[in-house]
């Protein structure tokens, strides 16, 4: 009795899994209109930290295409690109362009990005106090340079 139920949850759960793979997802890299070009130093960290959810140029990993980890990576790259694309720097005016610079060096020194769920997997990606100190002292310049231009 117990063991034709425990088959017939399986057999559910199993169709379950392979409808879920039917859903549409978005798992396109949109062309770079123009990536925000950082000194190579800086390009560097970004590249290896951010770039996997913050870029047209997205690693997709093996689980976004396995529902239902996959639904996570997509919204989260969905999300990312809506606030902060690197690749698309051409759709911000520049003061929009300055204040999203100070936001990546904010969340960069607070550790709150890279996030979590995204470092367990890519340990590399960790940003090191070196890592953050380039961020840092890209920030610097670039507003030193602006003030010399006034
Ligand atoms: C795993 C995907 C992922 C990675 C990798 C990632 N981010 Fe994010 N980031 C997000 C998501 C999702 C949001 C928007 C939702 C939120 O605030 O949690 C976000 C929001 C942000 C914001 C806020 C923008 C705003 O205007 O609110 C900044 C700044 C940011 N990230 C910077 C970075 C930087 C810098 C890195 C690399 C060091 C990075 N992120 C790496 C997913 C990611």
């Amino acid at each position: 009795m117990f063991k034709k139920w425990l088959k017939r949850v399986l057999i559910g759960l199993g169709v379950v899994f392979v409808l879920l793979q039917l859903v549409p997802q978005d798992r396109e890299n949109p062309p770079v209109t123009l990536d925000i070009g950082a000194p190579p130093a800086v390009d560097a960290v970004l590249r290896r930290s951010c770039y996997d959810c913050h870029s047209n140029e997205v690693r997709w990993p093996w689980y976004a295409y396995v529902a239902p980890a996959s639904f996570l990576v997509t919204q989260d790259v969905a999300d990312a690109r809506y606030v902060l694309n690197l690749s698309e720097w051409d759709t911000y005016d520049e003061g929009l362009q300055i204040s999203l610079i100070e936001d990546i060096v904010d969340h960069a020194e607070e550790g709150v990005m890279p996030p979590e769920q995204y470092t367990l997997v890519h340990r590399d990606a960790v940003l090191s106090e070196a890592d953050v100190d380039v961020l840092r002292q890209w920030a610097r310049d670039l507003e030193e340079a602006d003030l010399d231009d006034r």
